[in-house]
């Protein structure tokens, strides 16, 4: 019977993919039922689906089927572990967004103040740090945004993404079996390859008040010829993890994990955070080349400042950085 709601493209998206997640085949005629609309719609959106990189097998007779089916984000329980955080409790969580950087922004506007999270299972639009795109294939990673207000100005906010670094190495090898580093100011790597990238903006209206946007992409479970080829070397999450681990639990831990040391960073600033560098930089003590839009040093990594800011050993004595990227890649070379 149809009940009067419009559904948009989006909700019938969603179902079909939940129908589709168990991995069986599902008839053509079912699933139209099931969505309360015709066979040739039921196509269209498996073609929208088809082209998130998700295969789709369509036998005759038999029906539709993604093969293996989906382990997809779970509300109730990200939503049930967000329950004692301090600064943001809700999550929303969508099947596919340009960019859950700009959801939160747009998010924040609506309804400025209120603490949350939001966590897509496709991006169309997933950017990264220095302007590059952030590949953001269906249900393969993880991409979530925090969107939240600390009662810091933005000068206080130095130390910052690194303190968010730092914390998700720390929950992430909790869960791991091979463990993961950070590569400043706040790349995560195994083998000197990226398991994850973090990208906080912050803006700040008053001297004492700052937005933070923190967005997180972790790669999880992404196939090699998934969406378009990345330019720096990468590595998946899921295998260096012990084996029960699935996607939602680790979301539900680092969210938890997250509130806490943004109420560590508020209270104390970096300085909790800094002792942990040595044990869990990648390149600790190592040669690396540090880029700047200037030019390019060279040196050996000498550990951070309590503000965050990065230190070179170089033959004309110690650089600090406290912007640029490092790089290891004409190092390794
Ligand atoms: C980097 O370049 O290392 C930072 C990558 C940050 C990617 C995440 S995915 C979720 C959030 N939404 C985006 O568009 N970007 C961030």
């Amino acid at each position: 019977m149809n009940s009067g709601k419009v559904v948009s493209t989006s909700e019938r998206i969603e179902k079909l993919l939940r129908l589709l997640a168990d991995g069986r085949f599902h008839s053509g005629e079912d699933l139209a039922q099931q969505l309360s609309v015709s066979r040739t719609a039921i196509w269209k959106l498996i073609q929208k689906i088809e082209s998130w990189q998700i295969n789709i097998f369509s036998v005759r007779g038999k029906g539709h089927q993604i093969s293996g089916g989906l382990r997809l984000l779970d509300k109730d329980l990200l939503t049930q572990s967000l329950k004692n955080n301090k600064y943001f409790k809700q999550i929303d969580v969508l099947t596919s967004v340009d960019s859950t950087a700009d959801y939160m922004a747009r998010q924040w506007r609506l309804s400025p103040g209120v603490g949350r999270v939001c966590v897509a299972e496709h991006q169309t639009a997933g950017r990264g740090r220095k302007g590059r795109s952030w590949i953001s294939p269906f249900a393969a990673n993880l991409y979530f945004s925090i969107g939240v207000e600390l009662p810091l100005g933005l000068s206080a906010l130095g130390g910052l993404s690194l303190a968010i670094g730092l914390s998700m190495v720390q929950t992430i090898n909790q869960l791991a079996e091979t463990p993961v580093k950070i590569k400043w100011p706040n790349d995560l790597l195994v083998n000197h390859q990226k398991v994850a990238g973090i990208l906080v903006e912050a803006n700040g209206e008053s001297h004492d008040t700052s937005f933070l946007n923190i967005g997180v992409g972790i790669n999880w479970d992404m196939q090699h010829q998934q969406g378009e080829p990345i330019d720096q070397p990468w590595a998946n999450l899921k295998p260096l993890l012990v084996k029960s681990v699935t996607r939602n639990e680790l979301l539900a831990k680092l969210l938890v994990d997250l509130d806490e040391t943004l109420n560590i960073y508020q209270q104390q600033g970096f300085e909790p955070f800094s002792s942990l560098w040595p044990a869990l930089s990648a390149v600790y003590q190592q040669p690396v080349h540090i880029i700047t839009p200037q030019d390019t040093y060279s040196g050996t990594e000498a550990g951070i400042e309590s503000n965050g800011a990065l230190r070179l050993e170089t033959p004309q004595g110690i650089k600090i950085f406290h912007s640029g990227e490092v790089s290891l890649r004409k190092v390794l070379d």
